[in-house]
């Protein structure tokens, strides 16, 4: 089967007055549809680095992402279509836009798609039933709502524009345990249902239980866990 996600040999160093940061060293991996990849580390090994990178929030100092096959930064076309409907992020924070309704900050993306307002209302009340997230809360303001309704609207925004990958960046680090677990049985529910690749860095040991391939990363440098 083709892997969805070729990670080769990536490198990325952050220069700084204070010296330079190797915060990514040599990261190679793949990933196939429907897996859950998991990634542990300790504070600073470069976890969100790496999220980044193949999420094209960043570029890196060298190596190459390949998407079913193909080089993500191919050209600048194939490149603006992978961060707008490739690829989903999650954050630990959420990054929701506060002033934005649940329902507008999941169509936001749709509109960047250029999808008509009509199918993004459908598609957007759609993502977040399935979210659990009602009627009521659809139209309330994500700044009202709790920690883990905050996260199962980042997640409807994260497909919305139905990527093949999802990366999820520390997704239970502001959650309480149990929150955090239905949260992590959405992502793995979109692995295993929906074929996404679930990508997830994080410190949280549990969620080693759910990954398919896990791996530690320490100091930039990927090594297979277990
Ligand atoms: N934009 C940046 N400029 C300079 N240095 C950076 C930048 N982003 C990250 N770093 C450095 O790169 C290293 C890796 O940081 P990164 O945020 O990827 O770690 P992390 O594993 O996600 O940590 P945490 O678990 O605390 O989120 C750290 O030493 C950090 O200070
Ligand atoms: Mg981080």
């Amino acid at each position: 089967m083709q892997n969805i996600l070729d990670v080769i040999e990536l490198n990325k160093t952050f220069k700084g007055k204070a010296g330079d940061v190797e915060a990514v060293k040599g990261v190679s991996f793949a990933a196939a549809k429907g897996e859950v990849t998991v990634i542990l580390g300790p504070s600073g090994s470069g976890k969100t680095t790496l999220l980044y990178l193949i999420g094209s929030l960043e570029s890196p100092d060298s190596g190459e992402i390949r998407v079913c096959g193909e080089d993500i930064s191919g050209t600048s076309t194939a490149l603006i279509k992978y961060r707008r409907e490739r690829v989903g992020f999650v954050f630990q924070f959420f990054n929701l836009v506060t002033a934005l309704t649940a329902l507008e900050n999941v169509t936001l993306p749709m509109d960047l798609a250029g999808l008509s307002a009509s199918e993004q209302h459908k598609r957007g009340v759609g993502l977040l039933e399935r979210m659990g997230i009602d009627t009521r809360l659809q139209r309330s303001r994500a700044n009202k709502m709790s920690g883990g309704e905050k996260q199962r609207v980042a997640i409807a925004r994260a497909l919305a524009n139905d990527p093949e990958i999802i990366l999820a960046d520390e997704p239970t680090g502001n959650l309480d345990v149990a929150t955090g677990k239905i949260v992590v049985d959405i992502l793995v529910g979109l692995a295993r249902e929906d074929g996404k690749s679930v990508l997830i860095v994080t410190h949280d040991e549990s969620i080693l239980d759910v990954a398919d391939h896990a791996y530690k990363m320490i100091d930039g440098k990927l090594t297979a866990s277990g």
